[in-house]
């Protein structure tokens, strides 16, 4: 599909160069702009490349880091990735970047998904950056091969902003952006480790496969995949 991949011998090298080209993306877009935006992913694969970023020295006060999907819990949550991001990425010199939610504390994941896309339109689309991780069932975002609404969600005319999602795999409701929103990024960046998600990703692309993550990267041949090995891969 074209997409350009960046291999790392290691998740550390590949955490710095990472943050390093985020940074040097961001700090391009604000000499342009003025500003900008960027969108991360949660679950533990991007813990060093946060831990990275946010010791980069650039105008952070004019960075909106929002996120890319959510776990429809508070931000107090052990799984929310809000939780995650303020914690590990919004330190530092990252300290003074705005923060936009994906969470709010509204009775059902559609009304924060509402409440969301208001925000989140008003704050500037598209996103200059968006990264996103993936599963070994080739789900990225929020975007479960089982989701309720999966149709939807990878409809690439789509103007939705976020949008709720109910999967049985998921664990509890999520907030997600769509496929349209995600391709949409200037820049667009899949980060995985290990061998397992390097084989389901080659698999997915080679055999043109129906799964969520084959469909982003079908709509995004502008995107870049980082890799490396985990760190028990290491020989
Ligand atoms: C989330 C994510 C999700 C994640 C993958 C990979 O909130 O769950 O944003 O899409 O990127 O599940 O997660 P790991 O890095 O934990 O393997």
């Amino acid at each position: 599909m074209g997409q350009v991949w960046r291999e790392f011998a290691s998740p550390e090298g590949l955490a710095e160069a990472f943050a390093d080209d985020v940074a040097q993306r961001l700090e391009a877009t604000i000499r342009e702009r003025g500003a900008a935006s960027l969108a991360v992913s949660g679950g533990t694969t991007p813990k060093q490349f946060f831990r990275a970023l946010s010791r980069k020295p650039i105008a952070w006060e004019k960075v909106t880091v929002t996120l890319v999907d959510e776990r429809f819990v508070p931000p107090t949550h052990e799984r929310s990735n809000e939780k995650l991001v303020r914690e590990i990425l919004l330190t530092r010199a990252a300290r003074s970047a705005r923060f936009l939610p994906l969470y709010s504390d509204t009775a059902t994941p559609e009304d924060a998904a509402e409440q969301t896309s208001a925000l989140l339109a008003k704050a500037g689309l598209p996103l200059d950056v968006a990264v996103l991780g993936m599963g070994t069932d080739g789900h990225t975002a929020s975007i479960f091969p089982d989701a309720s609404i999966r149709e939807a969600l990878l409809d690439p005319a789509s103007r939705k902003t976020v949008m709720a999602v109910h999967a049985p795999s998921a664990g509890e409701p999520r907030l997600t952006l769509p496929l349209a929103r995600i391709v949409d990024a200037r820049h667009l960046a899949l980060h995985i480790e290990g061998r397992e998600k390097r084989r389901v990703l080659e698999n997915a692309l080679e055999q043109d496969a129906a799964l969520p993550i084959a469909d982003i990267l079908r709509h995004a041949p502008h995107a870049e995949v980082w890799w490396a090995p985990a760190k028990d891969e290491i020989r």
